[in-house]
């Protein structure tokens, strides 16, 4: 399958990310060649075993990263603790071993609002927008930790969404799944992220919305933002991913390129359906 991101035309502009977090990135696909961050990969969560609360343990040892210049991708089955893998990242778990670093920075100990400031932009999988609010009140939401002018990054996510430039006084609850989708995307760029973190972006949506979303993903991802996304569609998401993580039962089962992983016997049969 050909990837979009070999093809020409894609977006230069780097404005919409963090300018410290520029100048590292090599364009073009990686492919899993990404020259990594000194000290490691931009954000690792390593060896993670945790749970909620006080429960059972759902992640076991595992570990998910992702590069600057990358798109990585988490697949496996439902329940596999691929939401819990992207909580932990984010601090909204208790990881009772393991670490999470962030541009070589120990961040296992800070909560989430101060993974924020350090720069992780996170859209959980459900709730992830104010749906009585506008569009345009949901961006400036998103921006809740700046103190500079966001109207610039505010014309940046209406460039790349421009269906929220139309609706920006609409209340986010009367659109269509996509376009919340777009909105939630859109609220998290907000921050100017160096990472961002998407969980299941394309739950819900139509094949066609679904390859619109994973072309506005490629498109900031291509502006040197590392993207970290869990996705349902694994053959879909596995095909845009410079690296990928199939994770059963708490566990890393499989991890390659993407297109290592979409070439594996095993993982066809047992998560691609053949
Ligand atoms: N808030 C919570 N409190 C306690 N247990 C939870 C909570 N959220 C999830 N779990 C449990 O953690 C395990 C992994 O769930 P998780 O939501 O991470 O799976 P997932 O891979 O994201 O699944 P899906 O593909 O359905 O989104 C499941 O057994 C689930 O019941
Ligand atoms: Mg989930």
């Amino acid at each position: 399958m050909s990837n979009r991101f070999d093809q020409p035309g894609y977006n230069r502009d780097a404005s919409i990310v963090n300018p410290k977090g520029q100048g590292e990135m090599t364009p073009g696909p990686q492919h899993g060649k990404a020259r990594p961050a000194p000290g490691g990969p931009f954000l690792i969560g390593e060896a993670m075993t945790g749970g909620y609360g006080k429960g059972p343990d759902i992640l076991h040892d595992c570990t998910i990263s992702v590069d600057r210049g990358e798109i990585a991708v988490i697949v496996g089955p439902n329940g596999a603790g691929k939401s819990t893998a992207m909580k932990a990242l984010f601090g909204m778990l208790n990881v009772r071993s393991g670490s999470v670093r962030l541009d070589g920075e120990d961040i296992s100990d800070l909560s989430p609002q101060d993974r924020v400031q350090k720069g992780m932009g996170f859209v959980p999988q459900t709730n992830n927008i104010f749906t009585s609010m506008t569009v345009e009140e949901n961006l400036e939401m998103g921006a809740f930790i700046r103190k500079d002018d966001i109207s610039g990054t505010m014309e940046q996510v209406f460039e790349l969404f421009p269906i929220l430039k139309d609706k920006r006084d609409q209340a986010a609850g009367e659109l269509s799944g996509g376009q919340r989708q777009q909105v939630a995307v859109g609220r998290a760029l907000m921050t100017k992220p160096k990472v961002l973190m998407l969980d299941e972006p394309t739950a819900g949506v139509s094949p066609i919305v679904m390859d619109e979303l994973f072309d506005r993903i490629i498109e900031v991802a291509r502006t040197g933002l590392p993207v970290l996304m869990v996705e349902q569609n694994a053959r879909q998401a596995l095909a845009i991913a410079d690296k990928g993580f199939v994770l059963v039962q708490g566990q890393n089962a499989h991890t390659g390129t993407g297109s290592e992983l979409l070439a594996d016997p095993e993982v066809r049969a047992s998560f691609l359906g053949g």
